[in-house]
């Protein structure tokens, strides 16, 4: 049975860490298909949908494995390959086009996240902070509102605001260095887990939480997972960024609130196949969502591989799932 795995058109030679990545996903897809006894074929999502759409006549796959994280580097264009196969009438693994676009947009995501009762740290978008909105002064992170792999965060992205011309100045000049529209959210001083979701018969399995901890971090520098933490080998974040499944009982109540949380996530978001909720939580206990991930990435070293081998769920099997909630298959 033919599977074609879409993912990213990358460039060898200009392509940063962060989008090479897709490549490395697709390999372990294709392994893990081929175990299953499909027949996986890589395919390229461009700009040309002429190109896609033949190709994907001519190869008349049983589905299509969606590993697509932008388009043409443009992480906001991510909906246009599932809203193209959704025209085909070709399934395809993961969430639906709807599902992508809400979460891909992290300020939608926040409203609808606010809106079905789910902590969501306060933000502003350029155009709330030129209307002299209500303002709390005090530390803001400042991200884009498209992008994912923390494309553009470093300790910069986070400052003090006294006023809102203050947050202004700076969303306008990331938006100008990134070229992409950014936004502001409360800064959450704390600590950083990641929640895996997992379809299961009959509905979703969370996986075990990781938690990100900042080992040695001096005192006064941010932690935050920022560009270097995620991609650069060598950096002091990379290597003192470190995932860990280990906690104390004492964690226990709010580790079993994550997990419900990100569960409810997915409920909210209508999500399938796979999902990674990120939270923070502040030095009260707090748990606030930064982001739900539709389609997180899926290499052997990230963040839901190892949730799934901590669950004791080799990666085949986790293909498997993906595929068994597939739409339409
Ligand atoms: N409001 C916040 N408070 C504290 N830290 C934050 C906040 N927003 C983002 N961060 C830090 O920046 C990192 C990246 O943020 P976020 O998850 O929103 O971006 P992303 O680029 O979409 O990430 P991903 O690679 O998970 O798709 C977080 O993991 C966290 O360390
Ligand atoms: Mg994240």
């Amino acid at each position: 049975m033919l599977v074609a795995v879409l993912h990213d058109l990358v460039s060898q030679e200009d392509a940063g860490p962060d989008h090479k990545d897709v490549l490395v996903q697709a390999e372990a897809v294709s392994i893990a298909l081929r175990e299953l006894g499909y027949d996986p074929l890589t395919i390229c999502a461009s700009l040309d949908f002429s190109a896609l759409t033949k190709k994907l006549k001519d190869l008349r796959p049983s589905f299509v494995f969606n590993l697509v994280e932008s388009v043409e580097g443009h992480g906001r264009l991510i909906y246009l390959p599932p809203a193209l196969l959704d025209c085909l009438r070709i399934p395809y693994t993961g969430s639906g086009t709807d599902a992508i676009y809400m979460t891909t947009n992290k300020l939608a995501a926040k409203k609808a996240l606010r809106n079905g009762g789910i902590r969501t740290p306060h933000s502003f978008s350029g155009k709330d902070l030129e209307q002299a909105p209500a303002f709390l002064p005090g530390p803001y992170i400042v991200k884009s509102v498209w992008e994912h792999a923390s494309i553009g965060l470093d300790e910069e992205s986070v400052k003090i605001a006294s006023h809102p011309g203050d947050l202004l100045a700076r969303i306008r000049e990331m938006e100008a260095r990134l070229g992409t529209d950014c936004f502001a959210e409360s800064y959450i001083e704390g600590r950083e887990f990641n929640l895996s979701v997992l379809a299961a018969e009959g509905g979703a399995q969370g996986l075990p939480p990781a938690e990100i901890r900042f080992e040695e971090y001096p005192e006064g520098k941010k932690r935050i997972v920022g560009y270097r933490a995620k991609w650069l080998e060598g950096s002091f974040e990379y290597q003192h960024t470190v995932r860990t499944f280990d906690f104390p009982p004492s964690d226990h109540a709010l580790l079993q609130s994550l997990s419900d949380i990100a569960v409810m996530c997915w409920s909210l978001f209508d999500l399938r196949g796979y999902a990674r909720v990120d939270f923070r939580v502040d030095a009260g206990g707090t748990p606030w969502v930064l982001e739900v991930n539709a389609n997180p990435c899926l290499s052997p070293d990230a963040g839901f591989a190892a949730a799934a081998a901590r669950a004791d769920l080799p990666f085949t099997r986790v293909v498997e799932r993906i595929v068994q909630d597939t739409e339409g298959l």
